[in-house]
């Protein structure tokens, strides 16, 4: 059980900043829409209508409002009240039926969540996971939360990203190019510093054991780049076509799957 300590202020504030930018800057890029693409079929393929699903770190609720969309009750937490004010905002207009909740409460704090029923699943998506410390909690804490053979789906930022790697390079960048080799670094947004962590996949697939046991793991913007490189890709955009056909093929190859901007894993919760 993780206690408020380990929550990280920086990460709040920065976020709580974004919030209002979020859904230009990523939501509604082509490169944000084309990564999110990849999560929405996973999504679709292991929810089912009348599920009852956690969603962690849920941002502005994009996910949460195309689960609803399908009959899927969610209740989606992120640790930001300005993201949670913007989800909420959708509610009426987007899902007036009671199928979606919102909720502040940061990942560390997840022991604290009372469901009205057990989940049938949970998943966490675009890195909010990357701003946690220590990941073996959350795995405990989600563990409670779930019952046996229940799916939980997780993207995360890479360690290795190939085309972050290549575009910074080129560029004459190299401490960005490879910022995130070590392990961990410190995210400037706007004014506030945030400590950001990339764990390996075998690191992952650790802190998620032995509560949670990998089955799936395919990597999401191996070719297609990091939305920063929107302008370029909005000034030639057949190329995206050409990438995302390119990661189709790549995505699911054990040498490439945790190349790409982020890998998608879907884990089970393991037998008691
Ligand atoms: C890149 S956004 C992704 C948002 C959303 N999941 C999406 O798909 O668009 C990362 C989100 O993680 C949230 N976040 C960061 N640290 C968190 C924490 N410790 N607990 C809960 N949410 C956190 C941020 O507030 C932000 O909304």
């Amino acid at each position: 059980m993780t206690n408020m300590a380990t929550v990280q202020p920086q990460a709040i504030l920065a976020f709580d900043h974004l919030a209002e930018r979020y859904d230009d800057l990523f939501t509604k890029s082509l490169i944000g829409r084309a990564q999110r693409d990849i999560v929405w079929n996973v999504l679709s393929q292991t929810f089912r209508p009348g599920d009852y699903v956690l969603e962690l770190n849920c941002g502005t609720g994009e996910d949460a409002m195309f689960l609803a969309r399908n009959g899927i009750s969610v209740a989606a937490f992120d640790a930001s009240e300005q993201m949670i004010r913007i989800a909420s905002q959708r509610l009426r207009p987007e899902a007036p039926n009671p199928l979606v909740r919102f909720s502040q409460l940061p990942i560390e704090l997840i022991h604290q969540i009372r469901p009205e029923r057990q989940f049938d699943g949970a998943f966490s998506n675009f890195s909010g996971l990357n701003c946690v410390v220590d990941l073996n909690h959350t795995a405990e804490d989600l563990a409670a939360l779930m019952p046996p053979g229940a799916p939980l789906i997780v993207c995360l930022s890479t360690r290795f990203c190939i085309s972050e790697m290549i575009w910074f390079s080129l560029r004459g960048k190299l401490s960005k190019a490879f910022r995130r080799c070590s392990g961990r670094t410190v995210a400037k947004v706007d004014e506030f510093a945030v400590n950001v962590y990339y764990p390996t996949l075998r690191q992952l697939r650790r802190s998620f054991s032995p509560a949670f046991i990998m089955r799936s793991c395919v990597g999401i913007g191996i070719t297609v780049p990091p939305s920063y490189v929107e302008p370029w890709i909005r000034k030639y955009p057949k190329s995206l076509n050409i990438l995302q056909a390119i990661d189709k093929v790549l995505s699911s190859r054990p040498g490439f799957r945790v190349l790409g901007d982020h890998m998608l894993i879907r884990f089970e919760r393991a037998q008691a």
